[in-house]
């Protein structure tokens, strides 16, 4: 397999080799906090070779494509955080572009930069700023200073549970830029609130979220004025989103009841449009042994999505169950945990919808089942093999359940996968857990 970093440096030799053939250069990102830290550090790179202008937005409608086609003409466009859904589009529509991102993709290769392609995973692995950190390397070695933008946008994206593979890499490699790792990260040198990296995510993430993007720009880019103005209406945003989870957490239990039968929690209010995203990402934390569906009734229906890595390992895949529910009546997408759509039809027929998919998605995933069961002498022993296999099982394998547990002296293991070969593969792993778990006892 071609490897990411290589292709970084040939899509920067591809701009570098075309630069003289365009005056302009537009950059399009999305609003959260991922897609404005990627915007910051393309914008920090490619103002050192021709004019600049960024463009943040929500999403890409084909109407978008069109629309920015007219203004955008033959000059550069640079894709951050998004465009990897409409890749063929955009690569019929504009004569010179890149696409930076980490979103799922299918059949594009020309101009893009996407851990999908190189076998990683966009929703863990890498963020879309982690592929524009990745790109800007090769242009401008400087903007190594600046890494920390990479790693504050896969925070926004909830990457850092823990950081892994390119992610911790830009750590690894960022010496004297971030004090320490772990879950929470802190940035050196820098406006001292700011700092705790997720506090600076979220300041940048309101700032999208209230359509100020503009002003996370400026706060990626350090400027203290604007630091000061995100900080006041970041105050205002957490507490309109902290009223607004404590209203459904209050409801929690009618909540489990409404959805008994479904395979999601549906949420559903008149909520401002804007807080499906942030609520979805909260309300997963409590409700989740089933994936949370926030959706704001206001004008047609506005829908977040969001799963667990568990649930994922288990078959979800939240992005192709809202891509195929919203159909024609709307748009949706995103990462197996955590999408977004929105639909211009009836709600009952889009949650009948969604749960279908989901509910396949379940099911279809796991075609071989096992059990292993050891009876020990006592239940202590059962329990402490239990535990000690469990601590292994908590890194979600791909296409394999596995659940470990104790009934008295029985200690059961309970696999679940897609494959042979992977059975057969974790049941070997899982014997030899076990065995080091009782010799451990001894
Ligand atoms: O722009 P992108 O699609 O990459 O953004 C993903 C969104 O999903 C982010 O807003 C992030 O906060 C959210 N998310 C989440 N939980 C996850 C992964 C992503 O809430 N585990
Ligand atoms: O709006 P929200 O934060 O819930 O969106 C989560 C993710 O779902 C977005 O970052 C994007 O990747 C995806 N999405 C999409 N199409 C939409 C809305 C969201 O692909 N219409
Ligand atoms: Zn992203």
């Amino acid at each position: 397999m071609e490897n990411i970093q290589k292709k970084a440096a040939e899509i920067a030799s591809f701009f570098l080799n075309n630069l003289s053939r365009f005056d302009k250069i537009y950059i399009v990102s999305h609003k959260d906090t991922d897609g404005i830290t990627a915007c910051a550090l393309l914008y920090l790179t490619l103002t050192r070779f021709k004019k600049v202008e960024t463009k943040i937005i929500s999403q890409i409608y084909l109407k978008t494509l069109d629309e920015l086609k007219n203004e955008v003409g033959d000059n550069l466009v640079v894709f951050s955080d998004l465009g990897s859904s409409f890749c063929r589009e955009i690569s019929e529509k504009f004569r010179y572009y890149i696409i930076l991102d980490h979103h799922p993709v299918k059949n594009c290769k020309e101009n893009i930069l996407n851990p999908h392609l190189f076998g990683y995973n966009g929703a863990y692995d890498l963020s879309g700023a982690g592929a524009a950190y990745f790109f800007c390397k090769n242009l401008y070695p400087e903007i190594k200073k600046y890494s920390y933008l990479a790693i504050v946008g896969a925070i926004g994206d909830k990457q850092n549970d823990p950081f892994q593979n390119l992610n911790l890499e830009i750590i690894k490699e960022g010496k004297g830029v971030f004090e320490k790792y772990g879950k929470n990260i802190f940035i050196e040198n820098i406006e001292d609130d700011l700092r705790d990296g997720e506090y600076f995510s979220s300041l940048v993430n309101a700032c999208g979220t209230l359509n100020k993007a503009d002003l996370g720009l400026q706060v990626c880019i350090q400027n203290k004025e604007a630091i000061k103005k995100a900080k006041k209406i970041f105050k205002k945003y957490d507490e309109e989103l902290n009223t607004a989870l404590k209203h459904f957490l209050e409801n929690k239990d009618k909540i489990i009841e409404e959805n008994k039968k479904r395979s999601v929690y549906f949420i559903v209010s008149d909520m401002k449009r804007s807080l499906t995203g942030p609520l979805s990402t909260l309300l997963i934390k409590v409700f989740n042994d089933k994936p949370v569906i926030v959706i704001s009734k206001r004008n047609n229906l506005k829908i977040s999505a969001r799963g667990t890595k568990k649930l994922v390992s288990q078959g979800l895949h939240l992005g192709e169950a809202l891509k195929m529910a919203v159909d024609r009546k709307g748009e949706g997408g995103g990462h197996d945990i955590a999408s977004g759509a929105v639909y211009n039809g009836e709600i009952e027929e889009f949650m009948e919808k969604v749960d279908f998919e989901i509910k396949k998605q379940f099911k279809k995933r796991f075609l071989i089942e096992g059990e292993i069961i050891i009876n020990y002498e006592d239940e202590e022993t059962a329990a402490s093999t239990a535990e000690a296999v469990n601590v292994d099982n908590e890194k979600p394998l791909k296409a394999t359940l596995i659940e470990s547990y104790n009934n008295k002296n029985e200690f059961i293991t309970l696999i679940k996968s897609e494959n042979m070969g992977t059975f057969k593969n974790v049941i070997d792993d899982m014997l030899v857990c076990i065995k080091s778990s009782e010799i451990m006892k001894e």
